[in-house]
């Protein structure tokens, strides 16, 4: 059962980006399937930083072949600026390493023009997407209208494709009162890369079955977080993908069957970027503490858009839940190191609500933002864990904390991160 599915278990940002760069070195390729530039993924490779938006952060090893699924919407030219500059850093882009399915969706200018419209027009209700035009891409998806990278093989059919797309746009944003796009103009950057990108063009959901048959191993990289999804995340103040372990297989053409292990991303606390509800969100000094002051590459500050991160103790409500809609088999607890010099350290186990405890998040808006996080409170740990490598090394009370999470959602607890090298990771038993 060669297939591994790895999920953020919150709202994005949990550290997906080391831990696929540690799962990619016994992977043969590493997909991804949902979303699209709205992720940022960083990784820290000797001495050298890489944030990846579109391209799996799998392509940083060399035994990879990395894919672009069916189930991402795919900005062509963002995309090629990334493959530029990640060449430009050293690393091998060619056809032979890098599959971008035919079936994916394409954002185009007008996705981009209409995501800052709908976000203008939502005022202070608005979602605070990363205004990549993710949204708008989805929607013409469902509304059969999209346009699909397939197309990029005959670009005159893609450029018209895109004209028609900027066109349609063009009546909304006047409507709007807003500035319309010229569609040539903007169309032009696109049709260059169409030109570019056609050699990428592969079937993805033939060649991953194909390749699973023959026994490769494969590792499903998931992005943003179990409470984005479109179904399972705090609705509306979601993305427009599925984001859970379901969305590998629709996002890839992929059965059930080949997945053997699903592993679940938190961070040692929570963050959130955009707008929500975050039970757990702390201000003042805490926060501030947890986020870090922004010097450092891993502090709290978005990668994406460099948006500063509401940060808060680790929801244990939301681990417990997104443990339950994604079938985690194991956990993999980031950042434990920021956690070192607190006095104590809190996890939210429930929450209540009109004298009510809950096990899980409310569905609707209204409850969540009522709700209350009910805190377990541990000791803290003042010694620097960055350099302990044997579960046995760490303090008891770190120690007790990682149980804590594990007993919380019932999933065993398998690594824990203590920094953002390749080697500062415990492997627990
Ligand atoms: P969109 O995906 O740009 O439409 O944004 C919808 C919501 O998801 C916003 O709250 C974004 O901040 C959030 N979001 C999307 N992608 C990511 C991610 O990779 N990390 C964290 N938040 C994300």
């Amino acid at each position: 059962m060669p297939a591994t599915i790895m999920i953020g278990a919150h709202w994005g940002d949990e550290g997906k980006g080391r831990v696929t760069d540690e799962l990619a070195a016994e992977a043969d390729i590493v997909a991804r399937f949902a979303g699209g530039d709205n992720a940022g993924h960083t990784v820290y490779v000797d001495g050298t930083v890489f944030k990846f938006h579109l391209l799996p952060s799998g392509i940083l090893r060399d035994n990879v072949t990395c894919v672009l699924g069916n189930g991402m919407v795919i900005n062509p030219v963002n995309l090629l600026k990334e493959m530029d500059e990640m060449s430009a850093k050293g690393l091998d882009i060619s056809p032979q390493r890098l599959l971008l399915s035919t079936r994916a969706h394409i954002i185009s200018p007008a996705h981009i023009a209409l995501d800052k419209a709908a976000e203008i027009a939502r005022g202070a209700d608005a979602i605070g997407t990363t205004l990549r035009g993710i949204g708008p891409a989805y929607l013409d998806k469902a509304a059969r209208q999209g346009i699909r990278a397939g197309q990029m093989n005959q670009v005159e059919e893609f450029a018209d494709a895109l004209y028609a797309s900027i066109e349609r746009a063009n009546e909304t944003l006047k409507s709007a009162g807003l500035e319309t796009l010229d569609p040539q103009e903007s169309a032009l950057t696109y049709i260059e890369a169409a030109e570019r990108l056609k050699p990428y063009l592969c079937d993805t959901g033939v060649y991953l079955n194909q390749h699973l048959k023959e026994g490769a191993q494969v590792l499903c990289e998931g992005a943003q977080g179990a409470m984005l999804d479109i179904d399972h995340g705090d609705y509306p103040y979601v993305t427009s993908s599925t984001s859970t372990s379901g969305g590998a297989l629709t996002g890839l053409g992929i059965g059930p069957l080949y997945i053997s292990r699903v592993v679940g991303v938190t961070k040692a606390f929570s963050s959130r970027v955009g707008s929500g509800p975050m039970p757990s969100e702390q201000e003042g000094a805490i926060a501030d503490r947890l986020r870090g002051t922004g010097e450092n590459f891993w502090d709290e500050f978005g990668t994406t858009t460099g948006r500063i991160r509401r940060c808060g103790w680790l929801d244990g409500v939301i681990l417990r839940y997104a443990s339950l809609v994604n079938g985690f088999t194991e956990l993999y607890v980031t950042k434990l190191d920021v956690l070192s010099g607190l006095d104590e350290v809190k996890i939210a186990v429930a929450y209540e609500i009109d004298g009510k405890r809950l096990e899980y998040p409310p569905t609707t808006i209204p409850e969540l933002q009522r709700v209350r996080a009910v805190y377990e409170t541990l000791p803290g740990w003042s010694e620097d864990v960055s350099t302990i490598r044997q579960e046995a090394d760490l303090p008891q009370a770190a120690r007790d904390f990682v149980r804590a999470i594990h007993e919380l959602c019932d999933v065993p607890v398998k690594t824990v991160s203590v920094g953002p090298a390749r080697d500062q990771v415990i492997h627990f038993a």
